[in-house]
């Protein structure tokens, strides 16, 4: 193995995982994601991406192999000590609370101080451009704003590493690309480390470092877009 591989940020080695005990919807995951890169897994519905992204998550446990995070196995580390902001298929935003509350939760739960708490939420707002709807509730956005609200909670912990799993699938085409263009832009601005799932190849074609193509449990291609395009 590459002195390099040994040194990335993030590695799954021969990571298999099983439901029902029987049958592996991850098969044999061997995968390596540089420090500040954004790498996306490309695959269909079913193929085990959210799987993947829920261990390294810490939601769920791999049933075998090792996941390893900056240097140190995490598999015995649970979720909210491994310091990964996450932006799920659905918002999962607190409905009773308002949009700052929201953004505040995972720095209470850190025991942050008000005047900091206050600081970092309208940081991570104005990120996304939401600086002025901090009152409202989720209910009183509209899709897109709430999946940008999502994001800003992934971030305002200042995390060295996001996951995002289909963030931009409920959004209509003009917004997905909109959005595509905003999350990379706050990717190049904040340097953070990304791993990033989708379906659709032409959104993991253009915001991508690399590109894991994934099907069926396995890793089918790992390389940086335009081979990703030759081979399609
Ligand atoms: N909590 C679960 N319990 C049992 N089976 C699951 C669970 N989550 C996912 N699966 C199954 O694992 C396979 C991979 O699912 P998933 O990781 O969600 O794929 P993807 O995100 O690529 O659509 C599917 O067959 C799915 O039905
Ligand atoms: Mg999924």
């Amino acid at each position: 193995m590459a002195a390099s591989d040994q040194d990335a940020y993030v590695r799954f080695e021969q990571v298999q995982k099983s439901y029902d005990g029987e049958n592996l919807v991850v098969k044999d995951f061997n995968l390596n994601v540089e420090s500040g890169e954004f790498l996306t897994m490309l695959g269909p519905s079913g193929s085990g991406k959210t799987t993947c992204l829920m261990m390294l998550a810490g939601f769920e446990t791999a049933t075998s192999g090792e996941i390893i995070l900056d240097g140190t196995s995490i598999n015995n580390v649970p979720p909210w000590k491994r310091e990964i902001g996450m932006v799920f298929q659905n918002y999962a935003l607190f409905p009773h609370l308002t949009v700052f509350e929201n953004l505040a939760y995972p720095l209470a739960v850190r025991k942050m101080n008000k005047s900091e708490v206050a600081e970092r939420v309208s940081k991570a707002l104005d990120m996304v451009q939401l600086g002025a709807f901090g009152g409202r509730r989720p209910g009183q956005l509209s899709g897109g704003q709430q999946q940008r609200v999502a994001v800003a909670r992934a971030l305002v912990f200042e995390p060295k590493l996001v996951l995002m799993d289909e963030p931009l699938g409920a959004l209509d085409k003009q917004l997905r690309e909109q959005m595509q263009y905003e999350i990379k832009h706050i990717h190049e601005n904040l340097g953070v480390t990304v791993v990033y799932v989708t379906h659709d190849q032409s959104e993991a074609l253009t915001m991508s470092n690399r590109v894991c193509v994934f099907d069926d449990g396995v890793v089918q291609q790992l390389a940086a877009p335009n081979v990703v395009i030759r081979a399609a």
